[in-house]
């Protein structure tokens, strides 16, 4: 599939999705967020993807935000669609993945940027990145999810000022507040995220997307997480995965996960 504004390749389980907009700094307009969410829901569906990696192209920016010049003339009702609509095709949409997904920040990651980043299920950054939700210096609070994650990631007085000062942090501040779970260099930041699914790949693919669903389910209203847990981990002992990891594990070997 050939998209206008994205690039999606496969190799060896991973799926790396690059959002391909470095002029604009990769700022996520309609277009690509329709694009993203085709690409999230092909590689979800394949198999063979074992890993999603997002990433952004050039080297200033993963993602500069939601793009301005999209709804500068939104009135009331197409502000509130416009976010609905993007959290549903796209921040809601990678957060429930199956598939476990990687943001690789490699530079500014801003407003919608972060709240992309922040969807993902964990984040690594290189040294240059830097983030934050810039929407109050617009005049506008950040509509793809950000007031509710980001104080879920770093804590309500963090995410508090963050949002208030419009402010940006560094990678190194990021990664002491728990935003991102590595620091590297520019040149080793995709490395670093394939290494890590690579450790991913080994594992059951059926177990961790029954991981990732009762791991959300502590963050959705009026949903018993405890409940969600004690119900996948029984659905578990009814896969062949779970068969194989058990039998390789007493038969002293490696096991080889049918994905099943
Ligand atoms: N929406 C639309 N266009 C954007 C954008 C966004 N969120 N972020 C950057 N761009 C565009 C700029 O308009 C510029 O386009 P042009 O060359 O056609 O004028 C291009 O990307 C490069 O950005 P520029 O501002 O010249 O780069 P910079 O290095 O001087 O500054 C930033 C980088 C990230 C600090 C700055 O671009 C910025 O503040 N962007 C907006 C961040 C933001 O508020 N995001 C939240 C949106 S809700």
């Amino acid at each position: 599939m050939t998209y206008n504004n994205i690039l999606s390749e496969f190799n060896n389980g991973i799926t790396t999705i690059t959002i391909n907009r470095p002029k604009k700094l990769n700022a996520l307009n309609k277009e690509t967020i329709q694009e993203l969410h085709e690409a999230f829901k092909a590689a979800d569906v394949d198999k063979n993807t074992k890993v999603v990696i997002v990433t952004g192209s050039g080297e200033k920016a993963f993602v500069a935000g939601a793009d301005i010049s999209e709804f500068a003339d939104f009135d009331v009702e197409n502000g509130g669609k416009l976010a609905a609509k993007g959290q549903e095709l796209l921040f809601d949409f990678v957060e429930n993945l199956s598939t476990p997904v990687i943001a690789a920040v490699n530079g500014f990651a801003l407003g919608g940027g972060l709240e992309l980043a922040m969807a993902c299920h964990f984040r690594v950054a290189s040294d240059n990145a830097k983030m934050g939700l810039p929407e109050t210096s617009l005049g506008v609070i950040p509509g793809y999810g950000g007031t509710q994650r980001l104080p879920q990631l770093i804590g309500k007085g963090r995410a508090m000022e963050l949002v208030m000062t419009a402010g940006m942090i560094d990678a190194q501040t990021a990664h002491n507040y728990g935003l991102v779970n590595h620091v590297t260099t520019v040149d080793e930041l995709l490395p670093l995220a394939e290494k890590i699914a690579g450790k991913i790949m080994r594992n059951s693919s059926v177990a961790i997307s029954k991981a990732i669903k009762a791991v959300n389910a502590n963050y959705k209203d009026g949903v018993d997480g405890f409940g969600v847990e004690i119900e996948e981990f029984g659905n578990c002992f009814g896969t062949a995965d779970f068969k194989e990891g058990t039998t390789a594990f007493l038969e002293k070997r490696k096991a080889d996960f049918p994905g099943e």
